[in-house]
């Protein structure tokens, strides 16, 4: 048998020897699969294959004359460290590790390996310092390194890319790196395409040199600690269309001429810095800008001087909080493809023009905070925007043209309606029965205005809202503690026993208004509850003893109303301060320093809520103050336009 065996072993071995990956290559993939686990992952094929061809493994990929020259093992669940034998497969020309949980440093062999072109290993936990390539390489191949969301630290090597022939794109965002960005890039060459670091721990100013980068098309650093100016510099880089920085200490003027030099921008992402000065006319010259954000800095100058009309692109402008002054130019309503537009927090005054309604895509719209008038006619228009989900034209009340009037009937047909901010106007009438029909509307806010009356009880139904339908409103209700605010309106009748259906709420706001009977037992449900704020109306009988039950009670006012009897003791109640009980002059107990008398009242009280009494029905508001609701506007944009 063996005799003929051989000779045939001999020439299948021979016939596949073209294809076959060789004894050295196999044994650094096995040096590899021995750091990993688990043991039964997906690549574990690998295991029981052990004895037969390599480049038959999957996520390998070898040439015809059987060389590994690819491993992509993303997303297979990968745990452990990366072995430096892979920087041994001298062929290898593409490494794609992302999306596992890959753990310990990035070995220096494959930042000097002599073949690899593209180093993907994204989204993994490793750590450490990124090596730098050894001095011994004269020329590195290398020309895609994303080690993106992975928790890098130290400083970024500014060697390496100095042997590199053609540098494309580095991603290092998502790591901790520290000290100055790097700086020498385009030195030895100007081809970098794609630069992100944003989201690390990076200092100082912006190289200057970046400006050497003729190909960079993409530069982004936001969320860092870069100060300074943006380098005149910078402005040589005429290929850029993507150019941010968010969220840095950046300062000093955005320049009308180094505008004019990056003509090719799609989108320029300034927020959140400290820039001021006027907004550069020319950015009326950007003819392919489709977002702008210049929000949260300290700009100024008037709108009218931009000339919208040559942005057809503009999908989103965003200037919130600046000292952006004068009218809303009517070129922005030539901008038909705006999907989101936040003006808030400016010094914007006159009318919001009927143009407006042209904006058909839009889904966004935020312009409160601002000094402009007779926006309730004006906003009648808005009812062609039926993809209008987020509306926030709360807090115009610096002039004296704020929104009044009912609650428009329109934003009934807006079946997208997610967010609605109306607060501090004057507005008047009922809440409308109709917002229950309002399916996907989880956010209300309607405090501070003169809403009152009487309302269906209906609308009840407007608590089993879909709190936690798709991730966004899940992301949402966990950013924001969960709260009612109907304070300072105009309400009457008693608080519905109905309340105990709003069991995840966490601040609950009916000050001011004047409301009356009993403060209901049902409160005591409400076990998530930090604040509790029933002052300024006109509630009578006992405190719930249950109330004690909330834990979590960290502020609790019932002042300024005609209860009577004893401040229950020995719960969360007694450590609340006397002014959180004042103003009632028929209250006794330790609390308010005042004796009870022989004719005390019961702890709770014993008689029925009575049916007759009018029952105030509400709908729900999250955003206690008007910070908050700036929050949630940050929050949905972002959502949008991240
Ligand atoms: C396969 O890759 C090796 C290593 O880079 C190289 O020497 C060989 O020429 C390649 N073979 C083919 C057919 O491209
Ligand atoms: C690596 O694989 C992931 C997941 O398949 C993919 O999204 C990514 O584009 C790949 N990286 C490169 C550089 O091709
Ligand atoms: C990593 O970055 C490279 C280059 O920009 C890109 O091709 C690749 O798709 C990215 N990987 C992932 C997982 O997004
Ligand atoms: C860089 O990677 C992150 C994920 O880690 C991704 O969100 C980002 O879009 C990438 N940057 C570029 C310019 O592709
Ligand atoms: C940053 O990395 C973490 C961990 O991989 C990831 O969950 C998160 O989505 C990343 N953030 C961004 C902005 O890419
Ligand atoms: C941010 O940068 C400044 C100098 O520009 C430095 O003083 C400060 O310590 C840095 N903060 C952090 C958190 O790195
Ligand atoms: C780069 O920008 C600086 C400052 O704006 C300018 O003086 C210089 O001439 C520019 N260099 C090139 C090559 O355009
Ligand atoms: C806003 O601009 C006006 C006039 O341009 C100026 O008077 C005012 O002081 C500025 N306000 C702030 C907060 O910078
Ligand atoms: C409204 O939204 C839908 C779904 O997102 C989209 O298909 C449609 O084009 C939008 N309408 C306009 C006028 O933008
Ligand atoms: C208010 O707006 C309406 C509709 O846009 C307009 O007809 C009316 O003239 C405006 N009122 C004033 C005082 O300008
Ligand atoms: C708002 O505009 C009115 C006139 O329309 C003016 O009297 C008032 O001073 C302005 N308020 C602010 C804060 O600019
Ligand atoms: C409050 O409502 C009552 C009637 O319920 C009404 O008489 C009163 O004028 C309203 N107050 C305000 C400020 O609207």
């Amino acid at each position: 048998m063996k005799f003929f065996g051989l000779p045939l072993t001999l020439l299948l071995y021979m016939a596949f020897l073209a294809t076959s990956c060789n004894e050295q290559e196999k044994s650094c993939l096995l040096q590899f699969l021995a750091g990993i686990l688990p043991e039964d992952g997906n690549t574990m094929s690998w295991r029981d294959g052990s004895g037969t061809d390599c480049c038959k493994w999957e996520g390998i990929t070898c040439n015809e004359s059987g060389s590994i020259i690819e491993i992509s093992l993303a997303s297979r669940s990968l745990e452990g460290s990366i072995s430096p034998a892979l920087g041994k497969l001298t062929g290898l020309l593409r490494l794609n590790l992302s999306y596992n949980s890959l753990s310990g440093g990035l070995p220096s062999e494959l930042i000097s390996s002599g073949s690899i072109t593209v180093l993907d290993v994204s989204f993994n936990r490793l750590s450490g310092v990124l090596p730098k390539p050894h001095p011994s390489i004269l020329e590195q191949p290398l020309q895609a390194l994303n080690i993106s969301s992975n928790l890098f630290t130290g400083q970024f090597p500014s060697t390496l890319w100095e042997r590199t022939r053609n540098p494309v794109a580095i991603n290092a965002s998502n790591n901790s790196f520290n000290g100055l960005m790097p700086s020498s890039f385009c030195i030895s060459s100007s081809s970098f395409a794609v630069l992100d670091f944003s989201f690390n721990k990076f200092s100082g100013s912006i190289p200057a040199s970046l400006g050497e980068c003729s190909a960079l098309r993409v530069l982004k650093a936001g969320y860092n600690n870069l100060s300074g100016l943006l380098p005149d510099e910078l402005f040589n880089a005429t290929s850029l269309e993507y150019l941010s920085f968010p969220s840095n200490g950046l300062h000093g003027l955005l320049d009308d001429a180094h505008i004019m030099n990056i003509r090719k921008l799609v989108n320029l992402d300034l927020g959140g810095n400290t820039l001021n000065g006027k907004i550069p006319d020319s950015i009326g010259q950007l003819k392919r800008l489709e977002e702008l954000r210049l929000n949260n800095n300290n700009m100024s100058g008037e709108l009218q001087k931009i000339n919208f009309y040559k942005l057809p692109n503009l999908k989103a402008l965003d200037l919130l909080y600046n000292n952006f002054t004068g009218t809303v130019p009517e070129s922005i309503y030539s901008c038909v493809n705006l999907i989101a537009l936040r003006l808030s927090g400016n010094n914007l005054h006159g009318q919001v023009s009927p143009g407006i309604g042209n904006l058909k895509s839009l889904v966004f719209l935020s312009l409160g905070a601002n000094n402009f008038t007779n926006i309730t006619n004006t906003l009648q228009v808005l009812k062609n925007c039926r993809n209008l989900t987020f509306l926030l034209i709360g807090t115009n009340f610096r002039a004296d043209c704020s929104l009044s009037g009912e609650i428009p009937l329109w934003l009934s047909k807006l079946q997208n309606l997610e967010m609605l901010f109306l607060n501090r106007n004057r507005l008047n009438g009922p809440i409308p029965a109709w917002i229950k029909n309002l399916n996907s509307l989880f956010c209300l806010d309607i405090y501070s205005n003169n809403l009152g009356g009487e309302l269906p009880a209906a609308l009840m139904g407007v608590f089993e809202l879909p709190f936690y339908i798709g991730s966004f409103q899940y992301r949402i209700t966990s950013t924001f503690p969960k709260t009612l605010d109907f304070s300072d309106n105009n309400l009457t009748g008693v608080i519905p026993q109905e309340i105990d259906q709003l069991k995840s709420l966490e601040k609950l706001n009916f000050s001011f208004n004047s409301l009356s009977g009993e403060i209901p037992q049902q409160l005591s449900s409400l076990t998530n509850l930090q604040q509790l704020d029933l002052s300024s109306n006109h509630l009578t009988g006992a405190i719930p003893l249950a109330l004690n039950n909330l834990h979590f009670l960290s502020q609790f006012n019932v002042s300024h109303n005609d209860l009577e009897g004893t401040i229950p003791i020995g719960g969360q109640l007694s450590t609340f301060p006397s002014s959180s009980f004042d103003g009632n002059p028929k209250l006794c107990g330790i609390m308010v320093d005042k004796l009870c008398g022989s004719a005390e009242a019961p702890p709770f009280s014993v008689h029925s809520t009575a049916q007759t009494v009018k029952r105030v029905v509400f709908a729900i508001a999250f955003g206690v103050f008007f910070g908050v609701g700036v929050l949630s506007d940050q929050i949905v944009l972002s959502r949008y336009f991240g």
